[in-house]
């Protein structure tokens, strides 16, 4: 008999949705009520292999390798009870109520100030707080990508990030990294390709620090040399755009602090700022 959850059954069960006409699917009492009523870009969807990963790795009696889980029994509980009840009391009314949806000022000067510490300068006007990396990524693919765009990606890449450019049809085409990260021969050589095939690339999806799942961090040579050619990409074709969205888990920014940073995946500010003053989602 199945330990599994029967919510992450249902969803593992029904990972391609019948269109109108089909019959519904029966998984015992299990029967899709909503047939023909979904959206056409929920035809390609499917179960999210994070949703599934998870339901394993919640089981007490698995101790899972797969998937990033915060190491939670070595947080301070004590400390982060008295702030959430300091929060409570001083700031209750305002922490409790609905507020900017870029974000609370002081949190984005906050984010500045941590990310200055890492060489990133922004302003706070450039931040956008979101629940999490996955929201993000919801948000950048909605925003710059049509069906049928190209999203370049390392090879292998991170699994949620894949499964946002999925829901927007997006097209990935994957781009071969070593144990120094991201090849920049191999990048410039795919750009080239997708271009020649008359294709659109909108973005390149990175992750060069302590890359999920290949655990390795784009040399610092590499660096300016993978910005170098998105940009040259971005001046050759516009109006056609092409950013570098250097994907990197904040949990994981404290890693490098004292350990020798990496250059930074940031156009240089001198060449002026290809980010607009206001966000464009706010
Ligand atoms: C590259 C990468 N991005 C995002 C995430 C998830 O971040 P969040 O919990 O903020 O959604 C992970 C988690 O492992 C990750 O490895």
């Amino acid at each position: 008999m199945s330990t599994e959850p029967a919510g992450d059954r249902r969803a593992e069960e029904s990972r391609t949705c019948p269109t109108e006409g089909q019959a519904a699917p029966s998984h015992g009492s299990l029967v899709d009520a909503h047939v023909g009523r979904y959206a056409v870009r929920a035809k390609d969807m499917a179960a999210s292999e994070i949703r599934a990963l998870f339901a394993v790795a919640a089981r007490p009696e698995i101790v899972s390798l797969a998937g990033g889980m915060p190491y939670v029994t070595a947080l301070p509980l004590d400390a982060m009870g008295d702030m959430a009840g300091q929060l409570v009391a001083r700031r209750g009314a305002a922490a409790l109520q609905y507020g900017s949806a870029q974000g609370d000022p002081a949190l984005r000067e906050g984010i500045c100030e941590v990310m200055a510490l890492e060489g990133i300068h922004a302003h706070p006007d450039e931040v956008v707080v979101t629940v999490g990396s996955q929201q993000a990524l919801d948000l950048i693919t909605r925003i710059f990508i049509d069906p049928g765009d190209v999203v370049l990606a390392e090879a292998p890449s991170y699994v949620g990030a894949l499964g946002a450019f999925a829901s927007y049809q997006a097209d990935v085409v994957h781009v071969p990294m070593d144990d120094d990260g991201l090849v920049p021969e191999a990048l410039a050589e795919c750009l080239a390709r997708v271009h020649v095939a008359g294709r659109r690339v909108k973005f390149l999806y990175t992750v060069p620090s302590f890359h999920n799942p290949a655990g390795v961090t784009l040399s610092a040579r590499r660096r300016p040399e993978v910005l170098r050619i998105c940009q040259r990409d971005h001046r050759g074709r516009a109006p056609r755009r092409l950013g570098a969205g250097a994907g990197r888990d904040p949990r994981q920014a404290g890693a490098r602090r004292g350990g020798g940073g990496a250059v930074q995946l940031q156009p240089d500010p001198a060449r002026g700022r290809r980010v607009p003053r206001q966000p464009a989602v706010a």
